[in-house]
């Protein structure tokens, strides 16, 4: 992985200027910013620029407004949820597009103060790695940070141009963003033996690179949700009315072949019935009428030696649908299992995916393993590919 600067190391000067790009894509609910995690993790970049009287200036987006200006999707109920975390005053600039009024709008603010504007996907050429806006933008500013783990996987302007645009020495990554990417260095290069990945949720065909690499590095892959219906599927199992990928079930098919002594499937899963009867069944009795929800029991057992004797552990995607209670045994155990692992024997322990780190969160593990990534698809596409745009573009 490429030399890049850590923003913590570097010697601030009072009044200089720092644009930051930040991953502030939260979830808002009447306006109201619902939960403040990934704005919280950056709080401590923030705060050691202005403490030393920096003026930070924060570009975010916030959902997928697609290059239109959308109140729905502003920024501003952010910018006044940053005010009261920071305890001062968030400037928030309106969407424009003219750069006389953006510096207009900033050229007499203090040092120390912290300037947001609006959310960057207003503007079509985010998405399109655009010049004259990454010219705008860079114009702002003396340096550049990222502090925006989640959204370094893609080549967007305020990722990967923008920083461009600064000498090599005026770019720097941010404390969460340094930490992101030595977990994923841990995965991709620690030598702690077993290895042992766990691997869920819905869909495969997204993931199946990443899931062959995975199964090359890994000692064991543990494989549940809807992404183990598949599998069962290609093994010849009837598994009822559960939801699978067509087109999947032969790529498991494959990398079963491939993979057998590293894929661990479960033995029993829950099923639900069409007069909402719940059971608990072997893989081999799945009735026709059934739908997979969740792992059972006995893989959870059967499972256990595999996460307790880990020295790193992987997991991405929840092994059933842990949001609803009768199906939530499952990824609860699991969550339960790989805190004692981290707690009671050191194991490295990181938890990836945006669903994944939901179920940490409610079943109170996030602070009982070693990491829970604050992207989803950037932690996977960082354990693939071992490098991301955002982070390519801070030593390029
Ligand atoms: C995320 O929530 O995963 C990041 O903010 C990236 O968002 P995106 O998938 O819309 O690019």
């Amino acid at each position: 992985m490429q030399r890049i600067k850590p923003l913590m190391d570097h010697f601030v000067v009072r009044g200089e200027r720092y644009i930051m790009r930040v991953d502030f894509n939260v979830p808002l609910k009447d306006g109201k910013v619902f939960d403040d995690t990934r704005i919280k993790k950056s709080l401590p970049a923030i705060k050691h620029l202005i403490d030393k009287g920096a003026i930070v200036i924060l570009l975010s987006h916030l959902g997928r407004p697609k290059g239109k200006v959308k109140p729905e999707f502003s920024l501003r109920p952010v910018a006044s949820h940053l005010s009261v975390l920071l305890q001062q005053e968030v400037f928030f600039i309106p969407f424009t597009e003219d750069k006389e009024i953006l510096h207009e709008y900033i050229k007499d603010v203090l040092p120390g103060s912290v300037v947001m504007l609006e959310n960057v996907r207003f503007y079509p050429g985010e998405t399109q790695g655009d010049d004259n806006l990454a010219e705008m933008w860079a114009s702002l500013a003396d340096f550049y940070v990222n502090e925006a783990f989640g959204v370094s996987h893609r080549k967007h302007t305020s990722v990967y141009h923008l920083p461009l645009k600064f000498p090599v020495d005026k770019r720097f990554a941010g404390p969460l963003l340094l930490k992101e990417i030595e977990a994923g260095r841990e995965l991709l290069e620690g030598t702690s033996r077993p290895y042992v990945v766990i691997a869920g949720g819905a869909k495969i065909s997204d993931k199946v690179k990443l899931l062959e690499k995975l199964l090359s590095e890994a000692d064991k892959v543990l494989i549940g949700g809807a992404m183990a219906t598949c599998f069962l599927k290609a093994k010849g199992l009837n598994v009822g009315k559960s939801f699978f990928e067509e087109e999947a079930v032969n790529l498991a098919e494959q990398l079963l072949k491939e993979y057998e002594d590293k894929i661990v499937l479960p033995v029993d899963v829950v099923i639900t019935l069409p007069n909402n009867n719940i059971s608990e069944v072997a893989v081999s009795n799945v009735p026709d009428e059934g739908s997979i929800m969740d792992i059972g029991h006995r893989t959870v057992e059967v499972w256990r030696p595999y996460l307790l004797s880990a020295q790193r552990i992987f997991w991405n995607g929840p092994v059933g649908v842990f949001e609803e209670e009768p199906f939530s045994n499952g990824t609860k155990s699991i969550c339960d299992i790989i805190a004692q692992a981290h707690q009671e024997q050191g194991t490295f322990v990181v938890v990836g995916g945006g669903d994944t780190a939901a179920a940490a969160n409610k079943f109170s593990i996030k602070d009982k393993v070693s990491h829970v990534s604050t992207g989803g698809g950037a932690m996977l596409k960082l354990l693939e590919a071992g490098t991301l745009p955002g982070i390519e573009a801070l030593s390029k």
